[in-house]
């Protein structure tokens, strides 16, 4: 674990935990996503500086019903979290973005000890953190700049018991099933016995309203996906034409999730670092799914993984979920 504290203003913050790779990895995975037979991109290099800005901008929308759902469902029930949660907790985030949610957590709970934001987003995470220390003096925020998806462990200064995950806004998603498996039981063993873990879940609906809230009208989803093309341009020296892509989501009802593509206008070849790929007209980058899953289906998963479902909220329009889960 490196502590790259010369590298970053701490302010108020209690230590800085850089466990990301950087460029190279990028370079990497892009290189090798575009040479796979089904070209694809893994979604978490959408979260580049403008591309978080751009995640806040979807949680906004109209069509995006997750954000407010599951944040009216935290404010609702965050005194039976807290009291699920108990006294003196550390809080640790999986992907927390610009820790606004986790704020409705951290006013509930009973002197809660630490706040550990877990984010791949350097700059974006080191701002929200700071943010968040300035307005909670009596907590010590820690934050991890990682890829959650890999092993990690948690900081000294995230003793404070019980160690209680926060993974809001349906990111797990983002996983296969089999990988959400993974990092659940990951996440159970560094939270440890006596750990809870809340985590909210999109749930199975309708494919409109789904696929409605994957092609807004506003196009902010499809510029979100398209800066991943420019994300490479900039970064890897690419020459991709974004008026030659467009984005498309569509619920895929077998597989239970909403898979996203960037789908090639033309006939066209693009160059990244030296090495040129050709692209079919029609032909797509996965760049992301998003998968759903029943009350049912996620019991099911989180018990396969060693946890314990306590209490389950949903909303009255049966759109999202919220679960407690408890280390068995
Ligand atoms: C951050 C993974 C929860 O899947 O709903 C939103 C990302 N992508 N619109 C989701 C996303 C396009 C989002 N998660």
């Amino acid at each position: 674990m490196t502590v790259a504290a010369e590298a970053v203003e701490l302010g108020p913050l209690q230590g800085f935990h850089d466990l990301a790779h950087g460029e190279d990895d990028f370079r990497k995975a892009v290189l090798d996503g575009l040479s796979q037979p089904q070209k694809r991109i893994p979604c978490k290099y959408l979260y580049d500086e403008r591309g978080a800005r751009l995640f806040d901008q979807i949680c906004a929308l109209e069509e995006y019903y997750l954000t407010r759902t599951e944040i009216a469902l935290l404010e609702q029930h965050c005194g039976e979290i807290a009291q699920l949660v108990g006294p003196n907790a550390s809080l640790v985030e999986f992907g927390s973005g610009s820790s606004l949610k986790v704020r409705i957590i951290l006013d509930a709970l009973w002197t809660p000890a630490a706040y550990i934001p877990v984010d791949i987003s350097r700059e974006h995470l080191i701002e929200s953190a700071r943010a968040l220390a300035e307005g909670y003096p009596d907590v010590a925020v820690i934050p991890v700049c990682a890829d959650y998806t890999r092993a990690f462990s948690l900081p000294d200064g995230a003793s404070g018991e019980p160690r209680v995950g926060f993974f809001p806004g349906s990111t797990i998603g983002n996983l296969t099933p089999t990988e959400a498996t993974v990092f659940l039981k990951k996440a159970a063993a560094a939270l440890g016995a006596g750990g809870g873990f809340l985590v909210g879940v999109d749930l199975k609906k309708d494919a409109r309203v789904l696929n409605a809230a994957y092609n807004d009208s506003r196009g902010v989803t499809a510029a979100f996906s398209l800066n991943l093309l420019a994300r490479v341009n900039r970064e890897l020296g690419a020459d991709f034409d974004l008026g030659a892509f467009v984005h498309t989501a569509r619920y895929n009802t077998e597989k239970g999730c909403v898979e996203m593509h960037l789908s090639s206008r033309s006939r066209q070849a693009v160059t990244v670092r030296g090495i040129r790929f050709t692209f079919e007209e029609g032909e797509r980058i996965h760049t992301e799914d998003s998968y759903k899953y029943t009350v049912g289906e996620f019991h099911a998963l989180a018990r396969g993984a060693g946890w314990q479902p306590a209490r389950t909220w949903i909303d009255r329009n049966r759109l999202f979920s919220v679960h407690y889960l408890e280390a068995v």
